[in-house]
Protein backbone atom coordinates (compact mmCIF):
# COMPACT_ATOMS: atom_id res chain seq x y z
CA UNK A 1 0.00 0.00 0.00
CA UNK A 2 1.04 3.27 -0.48
CA UNK A 3 2.52 5.73 1.75
CA UNK A 4 0.64 7.87 3.75
CA UNK A 5 0.84 11.66 2.83
CA UNK A 6 2.52 13.69 5.59
CA UNK A 7 -0.55 16.44 5.36
CA UNK A 8 -2.59 13.75 5.81
CA UNK A 9 -1.20 12.60 9.30
CA UNK A 10 -0.57 15.79 10.29
CA UNK A 11 -4.14 16.76 9.63
CA UNK A 12 -5.36 13.43 11.43
CA UNK A 13 -2.76 14.32 14.52
CA UNK A 14 -4.98 17.85 14.76
CA UNK A 15 -8.05 15.77 14.43
CA UNK A 16 -7.61 13.40 17.34
CA UNK A 17 -8.52 13.84 20.62
CA UNK A 18 -6.47 11.85 22.76
CA UNK A 19 -8.44 12.55 25.74
CA UNK A 20 -11.31 10.68 23.74
CA UNK A 21 -8.87 8.11 22.57
CA UNK A 22 -7.41 7.28 25.94
CA UNK A 23 -11.08 7.11 27.52
CA UNK A 24 -11.89 4.00 25.47
CA UNK A 25 -8.78 2.35 27.60
CA UNK A 26 -9.16 3.49 30.92
CA UNK A 27 -11.40 6.26 32.51
CA UNK A 28 -9.80 9.39 32.86
CA UNK A 29 -10.53 12.53 35.20
CA UNK A 30 -9.45 16.04 35.23
CA UNK A 31 -6.71 16.28 37.75
CA UNK A 32 -6.03 19.87 36.77
CA UNK A 33 -6.56 22.84 33.93
CA UNK A 34 -3.72 21.16 32.11
CA UNK A 35 -3.86 17.46 32.42
CA UNK A 36 -6.60 14.33 33.10
CA UNK A 37 -5.22 11.38 35.41
CA UNK A 38 -6.09 7.56 35.73
CA UNK A 39 -5.17 4.13 35.65
CA UNK A 40 -2.67 3.05 33.56
CA UNK A 41 -3.48 1.00 30.68
CA UNK A 42 -0.79 -0.34 30.23
CA UNK A 43 0.19 -1.90 33.31
CA UNK A 44 -2.04 -3.11 36.53
CA UNK A 45 -2.28 -0.70 39.09
CA UNK A 46 -4.63 1.05 41.83
CA UNK A 47 -3.43 4.12 42.26
CA UNK A 48 -3.54 6.24 39.13
CA UNK A 49 -0.12 7.46 37.52
CA UNK A 50 -1.17 7.55 33.93
CA UNK A 51 -1.20 11.05 33.00
CA UNK A 52 -2.48 12.94 29.53
CA UNK A 53 -1.89 16.31 28.03
CA UNK A 54 -4.88 16.98 26.38
CA UNK A 55 -3.46 20.28 24.53
CA UNK A 56 0.04 18.63 23.52
CA UNK A 57 -1.85 15.08 22.94
CA UNK A 58 0.80 13.61 25.26
CA UNK A 59 0.25 10.38 27.66
CA UNK A 60 3.16 9.53 30.37
CA UNK A 61 2.75 6.96 32.83
CA UNK A 62 4.97 7.09 35.92
CA UNK A 63 4.44 4.00 37.12
CA UNK A 64 5.39 1.69 33.93
CA UNK A 65 7.29 4.73 31.87
CA UNK A 66 5.22 4.68 28.91
CA UNK A 67 4.82 7.52 26.72
CA UNK A 68 4.34 9.65 23.85
CA UNK A 69 1.43 10.94 21.36
CA UNK A 70 -1.78 10.07 20.60
CA UNK A 71 -0.41 8.26 17.74
CA UNK A 72 2.00 6.31 19.73
CA UNK A 73 -0.93 5.36 22.24
CA UNK A 74 -2.70 3.72 19.13
CA UNK A 75 0.18 1.92 18.38
CA UNK A 76 0.93 0.89 21.60
CA UNK A 77 -2.55 -0.05 22.81
CA UNK A 78 -3.69 -1.77 19.45
CA UNK A 79 -0.45 -3.09 18.33
CA UNK A 80 -0.29 -1.37 15.18
CA UNK A 81 2.54 0.04 13.45
CA UNK A 82 2.84 3.87 12.62
CA UNK A 83 0.23 3.66 9.23
CA UNK A 84 -1.98 1.23 11.02
CA UNK A 85 -2.30 3.50 13.90
CA UNK A 86 -2.87 6.91 11.65
CA UNK A 87 -5.58 4.72 9.60
CA UNK A 88 -7.30 4.23 12.96
CA UNK A 89 -7.40 7.25 14.03
CA UNK A 90 -8.32 8.46 10.45
CA UNK A 91 -11.29 6.19 11.00
CA UNK A 92 -12.40 7.25 14.32
CA UNK A 93 -12.01 10.79 13.75
CA UNK A 94 -13.12 10.85 9.89
CA UNK A 95 -10.15 12.51 8.25
CA UNK A 96 -9.96 11.33 4.39
CA UNK A 97 -6.62 9.97 3.75
CA UNK A 98 -4.92 10.26 1.00
CA UNK A 99 -1.55 8.10 -0.44
CA UNK A 100 1.51 8.94 -2.15
CA UNK A 101 1.01 8.03 -5.49
CA UNK A 102 1.96 4.44 -6.31
CA UNK A 103 1.98 1.57 -8.95
CA UNK A 104 -1.94 1.57 -10.63
CA UNK A 105 -1.75 -1.79 -10.03
CA UNK A 106 -1.34 -1.49 -6.31
CA UNK A 107 -4.35 1.24 -6.05
CA UNK A 108 -5.97 -0.63 -8.15
CA UNK A 109 -5.76 -3.96 -5.56
CA UNK A 110 -6.28 -1.72 -2.37
CA UNK A 111 -9.21 -0.05 -3.80
CA UNK A 112 -11.02 -3.69 -4.45
CA UNK A 113 -9.60 -4.68 -0.83
CA UNK A 114 -11.64 -1.58 0.39
CA UNK A 115 -14.76 -2.47 -1.87
CA UNK A 116 -14.84 -6.46 -0.85
CA UNK A 117 -14.50 -5.14 2.83
CA UNK A 118 -17.29 -2.44 2.89
CA UNK A 119 -19.29 -5.76 1.24
CA UNK A 120 -18.32 -7.99 4.12
CA UNK A 121 -19.36 -5.00 6.38
CA UNK A 122 -22.52 -4.42 5.06
CA UNK A 123 -23.55 -7.93 4.24
CA UNK A 124 -22.88 -8.43 8.61
CA UNK A 125 -25.28 -5.47 9.06
CA UNK A 126 -27.68 -7.12 7.04
CA UNK A 127 -27.17 -10.59 9.05
CA UNK A 128 -27.73 -8.54 11.66
CA UNK A 129 -30.95 -6.76 10.86
CA UNK A 130 -32.50 -10.16 10.11
CA UNK A 131 -31.14 -11.54 13.38
CA UNK A 132 -32.74 -8.59 15.36
CA UNK A 133 -35.53 -7.21 13.49
CA UNK A 134 -37.78 -9.79 11.57
CA UNK A 135 -40.16 -12.81 12.08
CA UNK A 136 -37.90 -14.99 10.92
CA UNK A 137 -35.26 -14.08 13.31
CA UNK A 138 -37.67 -15.04 16.33
CA UNK A 139 -36.71 -18.68 16.63
CA UNK A 140 -33.08 -17.78 16.37
CA UNK A 141 -33.17 -15.03 19.60
CA UNK A 142 -35.16 -17.32 21.35
CA UNK A 143 -32.53 -20.03 21.09
CA UNK A 144 -29.74 -17.61 21.99
CA UNK A 145 -31.39 -16.83 25.21
CA UNK A 146 -32.06 -20.28 25.63
CA UNK A 147 -27.90 -21.19 25.22
CA UNK A 148 -27.65 -18.21 27.99
CA UNK A 149 -26.39 -15.47 25.78
CA UNK A 150 -27.95 -12.29 26.00
CA UNK A 151 -28.76 -9.51 23.89
CA UNK A 152 -26.04 -7.35 24.27
CA UNK A 153 -23.13 -9.69 23.89
CA UNK A 154 -24.44 -11.34 21.19
CA UNK A 155 -24.57 -7.85 19.57
CA UNK A 156 -21.09 -7.20 20.41
CA UNK A 157 -20.10 -10.12 18.76
CA UNK A 158 -22.08 -8.70 15.99
CA UNK A 159 -23.65 -12.15 15.37
CA UNK A 160 -26.62 -12.50 12.61
CA UNK A 161 -28.61 -14.86 10.43
CA UNK A 162 -28.66 -15.43 7.18
CA UNK A 163 -31.89 -16.20 5.75
CA UNK A 164 -30.63 -18.56 2.85
CA UNK A 165 -31.30 -16.15 0.27
CA UNK A 166 -31.78 -12.32 -0.58
CA UNK A 167 -28.45 -11.50 0.60
CA UNK A 168 -26.75 -11.72 -3.35
CA UNK A 169 -29.53 -9.49 -4.18
CA UNK A 170 -28.90 -7.00 -1.64
CA UNK A 171 -25.73 -6.51 -2.08
CA UNK A 172 -26.20 -6.33 -6.11
CA UNK A 173 -28.92 -3.42 -5.64
CA UNK A 174 -25.92 -1.58 -3.20
CA UNK A 175 -23.97 -1.50 -6.65
CA UNK A 176 -21.42 -4.60 -6.27
CA UNK A 177 -20.87 -6.61 -8.85
CA UNK A 178 -21.55 -10.52 -8.54
CA UNK A 179 -18.10 -10.97 -9.35
CA UNK A 180 -17.23 -9.20 -5.91
CA UNK A 181 -19.97 -10.83 -3.99
CA UNK A 182 -18.63 -14.12 -5.04
CA UNK A 183 -14.48 -12.83 -4.37
CA UNK A 184 -15.98 -12.36 -0.76
CA UNK A 185 -17.48 -15.84 -0.41
CA UNK A 186 -21.06 -14.61 -0.08
CA UNK A 187 -22.49 -16.07 -3.21
CA UNK A 188 -22.20 -19.40 -4.86
CA UNK A 189 -21.16 -20.34 -8.39
CA UNK A 190 -24.97 -20.23 -9.37
CA UNK A 191 -25.04 -16.95 -8.06
CA UNK A 192 -27.38 -17.57 -5.60
CA UNK A 193 -26.72 -16.93 -1.54
CA UNK A 194 -23.45 -19.04 -0.01
CA UNK A 195 -24.94 -19.85 3.16
CA UNK A 196 -28.17 -21.56 3.80
CA UNK A 197 -30.68 -20.50 6.93
CA UNK A 198 -27.84 -20.30 9.70
CA UNK A 199 -26.47 -18.71 12.80
CA UNK A 200 -23.91 -15.95 11.44
CA UNK A 201 -20.35 -15.80 13.64
CA UNK A 202 -18.81 -12.55 11.58
CA UNK A 203 -14.80 -13.43 11.98
CA UNK A 204 -12.64 -10.31 12.29
CA UNK A 205 -8.86 -9.76 11.89
CA UNK A 206 -7.27 -7.89 14.61
CA UNK A 207 -8.50 -4.73 14.28
CA UNK A 208 -12.01 -6.11 14.23
CA UNK A 209 -13.32 -5.57 10.41
CA UNK A 210 -15.02 -8.73 9.06
CA UNK A 211 -13.22 -10.85 6.61
CA UNK A 212 -15.00 -14.22 6.79
CA UNK A 213 -18.29 -15.77 8.28
CA UNK A 214 -18.70 -18.99 10.02
CA UNK A 215 -22.01 -19.83 10.13
CA UNK A 216 -23.92 -22.66 12.33
CA UNK A 217 -26.27 -25.11 11.62
CA UNK A 218 -29.75 -24.41 12.87
CA UNK A 219 -32.17 -26.75 11.70
CA UNK A 220 -31.96 -30.71 11.11
CA UNK A 221 -33.19 -30.20 6.99
CA UNK A 222 -30.20 -28.29 6.95
CA UNK A 223 -28.73 -29.26 3.45
CA UNK A 224 -25.59 -28.91 3.98
CA UNK A 225 -23.42 -31.51 6.63
CA UNK A 226 -21.03 -30.21 8.67
CA UNK A 227 -21.80 -28.48 11.67
CA UNK A 228 -20.38 -24.68 10.83
CA UNK A 229 -19.80 -23.62 7.23
CA UNK A 230 -17.33 -21.47 6.97
CA UNK A 231 -16.43 -18.45 4.35
CA UNK A 232 -14.21 -20.37 1.39
CA UNK A 233 -10.31 -19.90 1.71
CA UNK A 234 -9.17 -17.28 -0.63
CA UNK A 235 -6.65 -14.47 -0.84
CA UNK A 236 -8.61 -12.15 1.14
CA UNK A 237 -10.13 -15.00 3.52
CA UNK A 238 -7.84 -17.49 5.45
CA UNK A 239 -9.11 -19.20 8.25
CA UNK A 240 -5.78 -20.39 9.60
CA UNK A 241 -5.04 -16.55 10.25
CA UNK A 242 -8.24 -15.65 12.13
CA UNK A 243 -8.38 -16.11 16.17
CA UNK A 244 -12.20 -15.56 17.24
CA UNK A 245 -12.58 -12.90 19.04
CA UNK A 246 -9.04 -11.53 18.79
CA UNK A 247 -9.91 -7.78 17.95
CA UNK A 248 -12.35 -7.46 21.44
CA UNK A 249 -9.61 -9.24 24.01
CA UNK A 250 -6.54 -6.77 22.24
CA UNK A 251 -6.60 -4.54 25.65
CA UNK A 252 -6.71 -7.33 28.14
CA UNK A 253 -4.33 -9.33 27.07
CA UNK A 254 -1.68 -6.04 26.88
CA UNK A 255 -2.89 -5.28 30.23
CA UNK A 256 -2.99 -8.66 31.69
CA UNK A 257 -0.24 -10.35 29.96
CA UNK A 258 -1.48 -13.16 28.74
CA UNK A 259 -4.44 -14.76 26.66
CA UNK A 260 -6.66 -18.02 27.20
CA UNK A 261 -7.16 -20.22 24.51
CA UNK A 262 -10.40 -21.69 23.78
CA UNK A 263 -11.45 -24.09 20.88
CA UNK A 264 -15.47 -23.27 19.94
CA UNK A 265 -16.51 -19.59 19.44
CA UNK A 266 -19.83 -19.83 21.63
CA UNK A 267 -17.01 -20.20 24.29
CA UNK A 268 -15.44 -17.22 23.76
CA UNK A 269 -18.52 -15.49 23.90
CA UNK A 270 -20.22 -16.88 27.23
CA UNK A 271 -16.80 -16.50 28.67
CA UNK A 272 -16.58 -12.85 28.18
CA UNK A 273 -20.41 -12.33 28.82
CA UNK A 274 -19.35 -14.11 32.48
CA UNK A 275 -16.63 -11.40 32.61
CA UNK A 276 -13.49 -14.21 32.12
CA UNK A 277 -11.18 -12.23 29.82
CA UNK A 278 -9.12 -12.30 27.69
CA UNK A 279 -10.21 -15.20 25.91
CA UNK A 280 -10.05 -16.30 21.73
CA UNK A 281 -10.95 -19.32 19.91
CA UNK A 282 -8.13 -21.50 17.73
CA UNK A 283 -11.82 -22.44 15.90
CA UNK A 284 -11.64 -26.37 16.14
CA UNK A 285 -8.38 -26.90 14.68
CA UNK A 286 -4.57 -26.44 16.08
CA UNK A 287 -2.90 -23.30 16.49
CA UNK A 288 -1.59 -22.08 13.66
CA UNK A 289 1.60 -20.36 13.00
CA UNK A 290 -0.04 -17.26 11.54
CA UNK A 291 -2.57 -17.28 14.71
CA UNK A 292 0.67 -17.69 17.45
CA UNK A 293 2.28 -14.81 15.22
CA UNK A 294 -0.56 -12.51 15.87
CA UNK A 295 -0.96 -13.74 19.36
CA UNK A 296 2.96 -13.54 20.07
CA UNK A 297 2.64 -9.62 19.40
CA UNK A 298 0.85 -9.42 22.16
CA UNK A 299 2.17 -11.72 24.90
CA UNK A 300 4.13 -14.82 25.25
CA UNK A 301 1.79 -16.24 28.28
CA UNK A 302 -0.59 -18.93 27.22
CA UNK A 303 -3.73 -20.78 28.71
CA UNK A 304 -4.64 -23.52 26.32
CA UNK A 305 -8.10 -24.71 27.46
CA UNK A 306 -9.46 -28.23 25.90
CA UNK A 307 -12.30 -30.56 26.33
CA UNK A 308 -10.87 -34.21 27.65
CA UNK A 309 -11.95 -35.30 24.00
CA UNK A 310 -9.48 -33.11 22.19
CA UNK A 311 -6.66 -32.69 24.65
CA UNK A 312 -4.80 -36.02 23.57
CA UNK A 313 -4.92 -35.68 19.84
CA UNK A 314 -2.16 -35.28 17.55
CA UNK A 315 -3.52 -31.76 16.36
CA UNK A 316 -3.77 -30.47 19.46
CA UNK A 317 -0.33 -31.01 20.94
CA UNK A 318 1.43 -29.97 17.70
CA UNK A 319 -0.38 -26.73 18.08
CA UNK A 320 1.11 -26.92 21.53
CA UNK A 321 4.46 -27.84 20.53
CA UNK A 322 4.98 -25.01 18.09
CA UNK A 323 3.96 -22.48 20.24
CA UNK A 324 6.36 -23.75 22.94
CA UNK A 325 9.25 -24.15 20.16
CA UNK A 326 8.48 -20.31 19.46
CA UNK A 327 8.84 -18.98 23.16
CA UNK A 328 5.24 -19.33 24.78
CA UNK A 329 4.84 -19.73 28.07
CA UNK A 330 2.22 -22.78 27.84
CA UNK A 331 -0.01 -23.51 30.02
CA UNK A 332 -3.32 -26.42 30.01
CA UNK A 333 -6.74 -26.25 31.37
CA UNK A 334 -8.41 -29.79 30.47
CA UNK A 335 -12.07 -29.89 31.21
CA UNK A 336 -13.86 -32.56 32.39
CA UNK A 337 -15.52 -34.82 29.29
CA UNK A 338 -18.22 -33.34 27.50
CA UNK A 339 -18.26 -29.76 28.91
CA UNK A 340 -17.50 -27.18 27.56
CA UNK A 341 -16.03 -23.83 28.71
CA UNK A 342 -19.81 -22.43 27.56
CA UNK A 343 -21.53 -24.55 29.56
CA UNK A 344 -20.06 -23.75 32.81
CA UNK A 345 -18.49 -20.06 32.47
CA UNK A 346 -18.58 -19.35 36.21
CA UNK A 347 -16.93 -22.25 37.06
CA UNK A 348 -14.48 -21.56 34.29
CA UNK A 349 -12.06 -19.15 36.18
CA UNK A 350 -11.69 -21.28 38.85
CA UNK A 351 -10.03 -24.08 36.56
CA UNK A 352 -7.91 -21.31 35.09
CA UNK A 353 -6.18 -21.54 38.44
CA UNK A 354 -5.85 -25.18 38.30
CA UNK A 355 -3.87 -24.89 35.12
CA UNK A 356 -0.63 -27.21 34.23
CA UNK A 357 2.74 -26.49 33.18
CA UNK A 358 3.53 -27.64 29.75
CA UNK A 359 6.14 -30.37 30.64
CA UNK A 360 3.71 -31.43 33.34
CA UNK A 361 0.41 -32.06 30.50
CA UNK A 362 2.85 -33.51 28.71
CA UNK A 363 4.51 -35.99 30.94
CA UNK A 364 1.01 -36.54 32.26
CA UNK A 365 -0.59 -37.21 28.85
CA UNK A 366 2.24 -39.48 27.92
CA UNK A 367 2.20 -41.68 31.21
CA UNK A 368 -1.69 -42.22 30.99
CA UNK A 369 -1.41 -43.04 27.59
CA UNK A 370 1.24 -45.77 27.99
CA UNK A 371 0.05 -48.80 29.29
CA UNK A 372 3.93 -50.39 29.75
CA UNK A 373 5.46 -49.13 32.96
CA UNK A 374 9.08 -49.13 31.55
CA UNK A 375 8.25 -47.76 27.89
CA UNK A 376 6.45 -45.05 29.80
CA UNK A 377 9.48 -44.27 31.99
CA UNK A 378 11.60 -44.25 28.66
CA UNK A 379 9.07 -41.85 26.46
CA UNK A 380 8.85 -39.37 30.04
CA UNK A 381 12.58 -39.43 30.23
CA UNK A 382 12.98 -38.38 26.27
CA UNK A 383 10.49 -35.60 27.46
CA UNK A 384 12.88 -34.36 30.34
CA UNK A 385 16.21 -34.79 29.07
CA UNK A 386 16.16 -31.74 27.05
CA UNK A 387 14.84 -29.53 29.38
CA UNK A 388 16.36 -27.24 32.05
CA UNK A 389 16.19 -27.16 35.64
CA UNK A 390 13.09 -25.40 36.48
CA UNK A 391 10.34 -25.36 38.85
CA UNK A 392 7.60 -26.59 35.86
CA UNK A 393 10.41 -29.73 35.61
CA UNK A 394 10.57 -30.25 39.26
CA UNK A 395 7.13 -30.90 39.15
CA UNK A 396 6.84 -32.97 36.18
CA UNK A 397 9.32 -35.03 38.01
CA UNK A 398 7.27 -35.49 41.20
CA UNK A 399 4.46 -36.21 38.88
CA UNK A 400 6.71 -39.13 36.96
CA UNK A 401 8.30 -40.66 40.53
CA UNK A 402 4.28 -40.44 41.54
CA UNK A 403 2.46 -42.52 39.16
CA UNK A 404 5.27 -44.69 38.83
CA UNK A 405 6.48 -45.58 42.29
CA UNK A 406 10.15 -44.19 41.36
CA UNK A 407 12.78 -45.10 43.83
CA UNK A 408 14.96 -41.39 44.26
CA UNK A 409 18.55 -43.02 43.41
CA UNK A 410 16.49 -43.70 39.99
CA UNK A 411 15.20 -39.54 39.82
CA UNK A 412 18.45 -38.57 40.49
CA UNK A 413 19.70 -39.99 37.54
CA UNK A 414 17.39 -37.57 34.97
CA UNK A 415 19.61 -34.97 35.59
CA UNK A 416 18.05 -31.63 34.03
CA UNK A 417 20.11 -30.06 31.23
CA UNK A 418 22.94 -27.41 31.64
CA UNK A 419 21.45 -23.75 31.99
CA UNK A 420 21.90 -21.70 29.10
CA UNK A 421 22.40 -18.51 29.97
CA UNK A 422 19.65 -16.47 30.41
CA UNK A 423 18.30 -14.30 26.79
CA UNK A 424 18.23 -10.54 28.48
CA UNK A 425 14.51 -10.10 28.54
CA UNK A 426 13.03 -7.79 26.09
CA UNK A 427 12.31 -5.78 28.69
CA UNK A 428 9.47 -3.16 29.71
CA UNK A 429 10.80 0.07 29.96
CA UNK A 430 10.88 1.12 33.87
CA UNK A 431 11.26 4.56 34.84
CA UNK A 432 15.02 5.38 35.11
CA UNK A 433 16.09 6.06 38.41
CA UNK A 434 18.60 9.22 37.68
CA UNK A 435 21.46 10.13 39.44
CA UNK A 436 20.88 14.12 40.41
CA UNK A 437 23.24 15.47 37.73
CA UNK A 438 20.69 14.02 35.17
CA UNK A 439 17.92 14.71 37.15
CA UNK A 440 18.83 18.42 37.00
CA UNK A 441 19.48 18.24 33.67
CA UNK A 442 15.47 16.84 32.79
CA UNK A 443 14.07 19.02 35.26
CA UNK A 444 15.41 21.92 33.78
CA UNK A 445 14.35 20.67 30.02
CA UNK A 446 10.64 20.11 31.95
CA UNK A 447 10.27 23.73 33.06
CA UNK A 448 11.80 24.93 29.19
CA UNK A 449 8.97 22.48 27.81
CA UNK A 450 6.60 24.86 30.23
CA UNK A 451 7.95 28.04 30.69
CA UNK A 452 9.30 29.06 26.88
CA UNK A 453 10.63 32.21 28.76
CA UNK A 454 13.49 29.78 29.43
CA UNK A 455 14.81 29.15 26.17
CA UNK A 456 16.90 31.97 25.38
CA UNK A 457 18.94 31.20 28.72
CA UNK A 458 18.96 27.28 26.84
CA UNK A 459 20.09 28.61 24.23
CA UNK A 460 23.08 30.27 26.09
CA UNK A 461 24.05 26.82 27.08
CA UNK A 462 26.38 24.20 25.19
CA UNK A 463 25.25 20.56 24.66
CA UNK A 464 28.50 20.01 27.03
CA UNK A 465 26.62 21.15 29.61
CA UNK A 466 24.38 18.16 29.43
CA UNK A 467 25.99 14.29 30.14
CA UNK A 468 23.33 12.87 28.73
CA UNK A 469 22.99 12.60 25.09
CA UNK A 470 19.24 12.07 24.84
CA UNK A 471 18.97 15.89 26.59
CA UNK A 472 21.54 17.38 24.46
CA UNK A 473 19.26 16.09 21.38
CA UNK A 474 16.36 17.78 22.86
CA UNK A 475 17.79 20.72 24.36
CA UNK A 476 18.20 21.28 20.60
CA UNK A 477 14.46 20.67 19.74
CA UNK A 478 13.63 23.84 21.94
CA UNK A 479 16.26 26.01 20.86
CA UNK A 480 16.29 25.23 17.01
CA UNK A 481 12.96 23.54 16.66
CA UNK A 482 14.73 20.45 15.54
CA UNK A 483 12.35 18.02 14.01
CA UNK A 484 11.56 15.24 17.00
CA UNK A 485 11.73 11.47 16.64
CA UNK A 486 9.28 8.99 18.97
CA UNK A 487 12.24 8.63 21.48
CA UNK A 488 12.03 12.78 21.86
CA UNK A 489 8.18 13.04 21.80
CA UNK A 490 8.31 10.29 24.62
CA UNK A 491 10.88 12.42 26.61
CA UNK A 492 8.33 15.47 26.25
CA UNK A 493 5.42 13.78 27.19
CA UNK A 494 7.61 12.89 30.19
CA UNK A 495 8.91 16.43 30.66
CA UNK A 496 5.35 17.70 30.76
CA UNK A 497 3.69 15.66 32.28
CA UNK A 498 6.79 15.79 35.75
CA UNK A 499 6.36 19.70 35.07
CA UNK A 500 2.80 19.77 36.03
CA UNK A 501 3.25 17.07 38.58
CA UNK A 502 5.76 18.49 40.54
CA UNK A 503 4.92 22.04 39.43
CA UNK A 504 8.57 22.82 37.93
CA UNK A 505 8.15 26.63 37.94
CA UNK A 506 10.05 29.36 35.83
CA UNK A 507 12.40 30.67 39.02
CA UNK A 508 12.97 26.59 39.45
CA UNK A 509 14.20 26.38 35.91
CA UNK A 510 16.56 29.70 36.44
CA UNK A 511 18.24 27.50 39.32
CA UNK A 512 18.28 24.77 37.80
CA UNK A 513 19.89 26.51 34.30
CA UNK A 514 22.32 28.49 37.42
CA UNK A 515 23.48 24.79 38.41
CA UNK A 516 24.25 23.48 35.55
CA UNK A 517 26.38 26.48 34.75
CA UNK A 518 28.17 26.06 37.71
CA UNK A 519 29.10 21.96 37.35
CA UNK A 520 30.45 23.07 34.07
CA UNK A 521 32.89 25.54 35.73
CA UNK A 522 33.48 23.25 38.42
CA UNK A 523 34.75 20.43 36.08
CA UNK A 524 36.63 23.19 34.00
CA UNK A 525 38.21 24.57 37.00
CA UNK A 526 39.89 21.05 37.08
CA UNK A 527 43.15 21.24 35.33
CA UNK A 528 42.94 24.66 34.34
CA UNK A 529 45.95 27.00 34.32
CA UNK A 530 45.73 29.41 36.30
CA UNK A 531 44.97 32.29 34.19
CA UNK A 532 42.51 30.31 33.45
CA UNK A 533 41.39 29.92 36.91
CA UNK A 534 41.11 32.93 37.93
CA UNK A 535 38.90 33.86 34.87
CA UNK A 536 36.72 30.90 35.81
CA UNK A 537 36.59 31.58 39.17
CA UNK A 538 35.46 35.05 38.65
CA UNK A 539 32.61 33.49 36.34
CA UNK A 540 31.58 30.85 39.55
CA UNK A 541 31.60 33.44 41.61
CA UNK A 542 28.83 35.61 39.72
CA UNK A 543 26.65 32.38 39.57
CA UNK A 544 26.78 32.28 43.04
CA UNK A 545 25.25 35.61 43.19
CA UNK A 546 22.83 35.03 40.38
CA UNK A 547 21.65 31.98 42.52
CA UNK A 548 21.91 33.99 45.57
CA UNK A 549 19.34 37.10 44.34
CA UNK A 550 17.36 34.09 43.29
CA UNK A 551 16.00 33.30 46.96
P1 LIG B 1 -17.47 -27.24 18.66
O1 LIG B 1 -18.10 -28.41 18.02
O2 LIG B 1 -17.00 -27.35 20.06
O3 LIG B 1 -18.46 -26.02 18.46
O4 LIG B 1 -16.28 -26.81 17.72
P2 LIG B 1 -19.00 -24.94 19.50
O5 LIG B 1 -18.32 -23.65 19.24
O6 LIG B 1 -18.94 -25.47 20.86
O7 LIG B 1 -20.48 -24.75 18.98
P3 LIG B 1 -21.83 -25.17 19.72
O8 LIG B 1 -21.59 -25.02 21.18
O9 LIG B 1 -22.13 -26.55 19.29
O10 LIG B 1 -22.80 -24.18 19.19
C1 LIG B 1 -15.36 -25.84 18.12
C2 LIG B 1 -15.08 -24.92 16.98
O11 LIG B 1 -14.61 -25.61 15.85
C3 LIG B 1 -15.01 -24.98 14.66
C4 LIG B 1 -15.88 -23.81 15.08
O12 LIG B 1 -15.10 -22.64 15.09
C5 LIG B 1 -16.30 -24.16 16.49
O13 LIG B 1 -16.57 -23.00 17.26
N1 LIG B 1 -15.76 -25.94 13.81
C6 LIG B 1 -16.50 -26.92 14.40
C7 LIG B 1 -15.71 -25.82 12.44
O14 LIG B 1 -15.04 -24.94 11.89
N2 LIG B 1 -16.44 -26.71 11.67
C8 LIG B 1 -17.22 -27.67 12.22
O15 LIG B 1 -17.86 -28.42 11.49
C9 LIG B 1 -17.23 -27.79 13.62
MN1 LIG C 1 -20.28 -26.06 22.28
Amino acid sequence: MGRIKDTSVAEVKAAADIVDVVSTRTSLRRASSARFTGRCPFHEERTPSFSVDPLDKLYYCFGCGKGGDVVRFVQESENLDFAGAIEWLAERFKVTLEYEQTSPQADAARRRRERLTTLLDQATAYFERVLWETESGEPVRTYLAGRGLGTEIAKEFRLGLSPGNGLVAKARERGFTLEEIRAAGLANQRGNDYFPFRLMFPLADARGRVVGFQARRLRDDDPLKGKYVNTPESELFKKGNVLYGLHLARPAIAKQDRAIVVEGNTDVIALRQAGVEPVVASMGTALTEAQLRELGRLTKRLLLCFDADAAGQEATLRGMELAVKQGFDVRVVSLPNDEDPADAPDSFAGRLGSAESYLHYRVRITLERTADRQEAFVRAREILAPIEDSPERQEALRLLADRLDLPRETLAGLAPARARRAEPSAGRSTPRLLEAGLQRERDLLAATVRHSSLIPELAALTPEHFDDPLHRRFREVLVDGAAEDEELVALRAELGARADRDAIDERTGKELLLRLHERRLRRELQGADLVRATELQARLAKVHVALAELV
